[in-house]
């Protein structure tokens, strides 16, 4: 597989912000410790986050006190992501991540709320100017209670998204966006590419072992 981005690969954003058009405000479900919020935060210049853990989001909140930008929501993501919503003539980037394999507060077996999530954001906005980046796209389909891929293409399909799977995100935008998939793709090899160059040193050291671990054991033979 080689390498890969866990969690919001910063050349999406990039990507995302030359797509779409004018102000965009971003939403994300599953503030954990706030990490991607502030990364959104950077990129967009706001970002609503939602976190459904009373202590999550108390944390999150004492960290972005000085950040009015940064609002963070307490409840679970079917509960309050309506309302996290921007209005529907600006555009929005919005991050799902309110499931995980890394659910750290609840079961494994917890019903994903992934395709409720969808279902709420179809309602209040189009796909024209939204583009959504769902985290953990190994675990569908493979996960308990997630749903599957196929599942949440044909969703994205039906309300006028295509879809993408690059990294660990599965990625909708509009055809209408004139959406460059290619140059998406092409953005995620370079970082592929010059993340080589950080193992560049150990991969030169394990082949300086290696030949010298032959050399030894041809002289002995
Ligand atoms: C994988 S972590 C999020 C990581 C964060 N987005 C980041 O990139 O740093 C998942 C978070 O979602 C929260 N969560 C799980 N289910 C949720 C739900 N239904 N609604 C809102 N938050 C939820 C968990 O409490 C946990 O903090």
């Amino acid at each position: 597989m080689g390498f890969f981005w866990e969690g919001l690969p910063p050349y999406v954003l990039s990507w995302a912000r030359q797509m779409l058009p004018g102000t965009v405000a971003a939403v994300e479900t599953g503030t954990f410790r706030g990490d991607t919020s502030a990364l959104l935060n950077e990129y967009f210049g706001s970002c609503v986050t939602i976190e459904r853990s009373p202590a999550f989001a108390q944390t999150a909140r004492a960290r972005f006190a000085l950040v009015p930008s940064i609002r963070v929501l307490e409840g679970t993501s079917s509960e309050v992501l309506a309302q996290a919503l921007p209005d529907a003539q600006l555009s929005c980037f919005i991050w799902l991540d309110a499931h995980g394999m890394y659910d750290y507060i609840g079961s494994s077996t917890e019903e994903n709320p992934l395709l409720t999530e969808l279902d709420t954001i179809f309602a209040a906005r189009s796909s024209t100017n939204t583009i959504i980046a769902i985290d953990d796209a190994r675990g569908l389909g493979t996960q308990p209670g997630w749903p599957s891929i196929g599942q949440v293409c044909s969703a994205m399909q039906a309300n006028g998204f295509q879809t993408i799977c690059i990294d660990d995100c599965l990625i909708a935008a509009s055809t209408d966006l004139d959406a460059d998939f290619w140059n998406l793709y092409q953005q995620s090899r370079m970082v592929e590419v010059s993340a080589l160059f950080h193992v560049w040193r150990a991969v030169k050291r394990s082949v300086r072992i290696r030949q010298r671990l032959d050399s030894l054991l041809s002289k002995r033979s």
